[in-house]
C-alpha cells in the first residue's frame, strides 16, 4: 500500500535554518521513499494568522516555494502545492469546525502560551488572540485530512496539533458512523527535531535568533554563525561542548564521527573561531550546490508560479472526492431526481374483431383476434367479400356454423370452445 506523507510549512517570514533541519530537509528524503506518494504545500492561509502584511506574505510565499525546489523537492514526484489553491481545505475546515470542541482548542500549545502571556502582563487574557490563531489547529486538521495522509512530518512543537487532528478526525468518524479519515501519525526525527539558534532557544523569527538559510549568501550564513553565543573560555581552556547550541548546530549537518571529534577538540581546547569556522565550513558546504539552484528560481518567479499552479491541479481532483464523501455524510448532498413511480399501464379492454382481406389469388378472407389482439382464426377462401362479411355477421349469433363450407383454420392450442367464449364477449 502507498503511504501518504503530507506537510506544511507557513510562509511567514524567510526560511531558515531551523526550517532546513526541522522540516524541509528530512522532507525532501522522506518523498524519495520508494511506495510514497507526498505532499508538500505552502500553508498560506495560515500564515493569515500572525502576518497582516500582503507584501510579506507574497515574498515568503516566494521564497520558500523556491527554497523547497532547491532544496531538491522534485514537483515530478511529489505534490507541490499551496494551500490557497484548493477551495476544498476552507470547506472541510468548517464542516471541522462544527465538530471540533472548543475545549480542545483551549489546550493548544500556542494558545495557552498567548493567554499565559497576557495574563502575566496583567492583560485581559483574550487580547491579541484571533479566531483565526484559535482554530489554528482545526484548519491544520482540515490540510492533513483533505488527503488522508498517514504521515506527518513535524516538529515536535506541531505534534500536539496531529494528535488533535486525530481527535477531530475520529469524531467525525463516529458523529456520521463512516470511516473518511484515516488517523494520521506524527513523523518525527527524534534526535533533531528542534534546531535551537543563536541563544540556545528553538530557531525562531520570534526570538530572533535565527541563522538565514540562503539569504544574504554565504557571508549572512558565516556572520550569523559567528553570533552563536558561547561562553567566554579562551582558547587552549577545556570547554563543555554542550554549553552552547553551536555543537547542536554542528550535529545536524555532521556524521556520528565528526559529531564525536568536534566534541572531543572542543574538550580538549580548541578556541570558539575555530569551532566556528568548522561550522560553518560544514553546512557551507551542504547548502552552497541550493543557494545557486535557489538563486536561479527567485530570479524566474513565473517558473514557479507554473511549478504551484500544476500541483494543485493535480490534487484537486482527490480534495474533491473527499469533500463530495463529506457532504454526502453530513447531509449536504446534492438533490437528484426523485424516482417517480409510473402509473400503471391500465389494458385497455378491447373486444375481440374480425379483420377482413383480400388476397393476392382474388379470394376473401378474414381473420379473428380475441381481446388481447392474438390471432386465433383465419378463414374464408371465399370469392366475394359480401360472402365473407356475412359469414362474420352470422358468427356473433351462430358461432362456427357461420362459417360452414368455407376453409377455416385455427390457431394452434385453440379449441371451438374458446372459439365459442370469445364469440360470448363479441356479444356482450
Ligand atoms: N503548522 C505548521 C507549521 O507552522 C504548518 C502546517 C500547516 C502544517 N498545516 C499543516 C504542517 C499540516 C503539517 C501538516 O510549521
Amino acid at each position: 500500500m502507498t503511504i501518504r506523507l503530507l506537510t506544511g510549512i507557513t510562509p511567514s517570514g524567510t526560511p531558515h535554518l531551523g526550517n532546513y533541519v526541522g522540516c524541509i530537509r528530512p522532507s525532501v528524503a522522506d518523498s524519495k521513499k520508494p511506495d510514497t506518494e507526498s505532499f508538500y504545500f505552502l500553508s498560506d492561509l495560515h500564515a493569515l494568522i500572525k502576518v497582516h502584511d500582503p507584501e510579506r506574505i507574497e515574498k515568503s510565499r516566494l521564497e520558500i516555494a523556491a527554497t523547497w525546489l532547491a532544496c531538491g523537492l522534485d514537483p515530478e514526484v511529489v505534490h507541490f502545492y499551496r494551500q490557497s489553491d484548493l477551495p476544498e481545505v476552507p470547506e472541510l475546515n468548517w464542516m471541522l469546525n462544527c465538530v471540533s470542541p472548543k475545549g480542545l482548542m483551549n489546550r493548544a500549545h500556542a494558545y495557552k502560551a498567548k493567554v499565559d502571556a497576557n495574563a502575566n502582563a496583567g492583560e485581559d487574557l483574550d487580547v491579541g488572540i484571533s479566531m483565526g490563531l484559535y482554530c489554528y489547529p482545526i484548519l491544520m486538521a482540515a490540510d492533513i485530512l483533505i488527503f488522508n495522509a498517514n504521515y506527518v512530518p513535524v516538529g515536535k512543537d506541531q505534534v500536539q496539533h496531529i494528535e488533535m487532528c486525530r481527535d477531530i478526525a475520529t469524531r467525525f468518524n463516529q458523529t456520521y458512523g463512516k470511516d473518511i479519515f484515516t488517523l494520521p501519525e506524527p513523523l518525527i526525527d527524534e534526535e533533531m527535531a528542534v534546531l535551537p539558534g543563536l541563544d540556545g532557544r528553538k530557531m525562531s523569527k520570534s526570538y530572533d535568533n535565527v541563522i538565514p538559510l540562503f539569504e544574504g549568501g554565504a557571508k549572512a550564513l558565516k556572520e550569523a554563525i559567528a553570533k552563536i553565543v558561547t561562553d567566554s573560555k579562551l582558547p587552549g581552556e577545556p570547554k563543555d561542548p554542550d554549553s552552547t547550541a553551536l555543537t547542536q548546530i554542528f550535529d545536524a549537518f555532521a556524521t556520528p564521527e565528526e559529531r564525536a571529534g568536534f566534541r572531543d577538540q572542543l574538550k580538549l581546547g580548541m578556541g570558539w573561531g575555530i569551532a566556528k569556522e568548522i561550522v560553518y565550513e560544514k553546512i557551507n558546504k551542504e547548502l552552497s550546490p541550493m543557494r545557486r539552484k535557489y538563486e536561479e528560481l527567485m530570479g524566474e518567479p513565473e517558473k514557479v508560479e507554473n511549478i504551484l499552479a500544476e500541483g494543485a491541479a493535480r490534487v484537486r481532483p482527490l480534495a474533491d472526492a473527499l469533500i463530495k464523501e463529506c457532504r454526502d455524510a453530513v447531509g449536504l448532498k446534492r438533490y437528484v431526481p426523485v424516482a417517480k413511480a409510473k402509473p400503471e399501464k391500465v389494458k385497455k379492454k378491447t373486444k375481440p374483431s374480425f379483420k377482413q382481406y383480400k388476397e393476392g389469388d382474388g379470394l376473401f378472407w378474414f381473420k379473428l383476434n380475441d381481446a388481447d389482439g392474438n390471432l386465433v382464426l383465419t378463414g374464408g377462401g371465399v370469392a366475394s367479400g359480401q360472402e365473407a362479411g356475412k359469414a362474420i355477421g352470422k358468427f356473433k349469433t351462430e358461432g362456427m356454423k357461420a362459417f360452414d363450407g368455407m376453409t377455416l383454420q385455427l390457431e394452434p392450442g385453440i379449441t371451438e370452445e374458446i372459439i365459442e367464449e370469445i364469440r360470448t364477449q363479441m356479444v356482450d
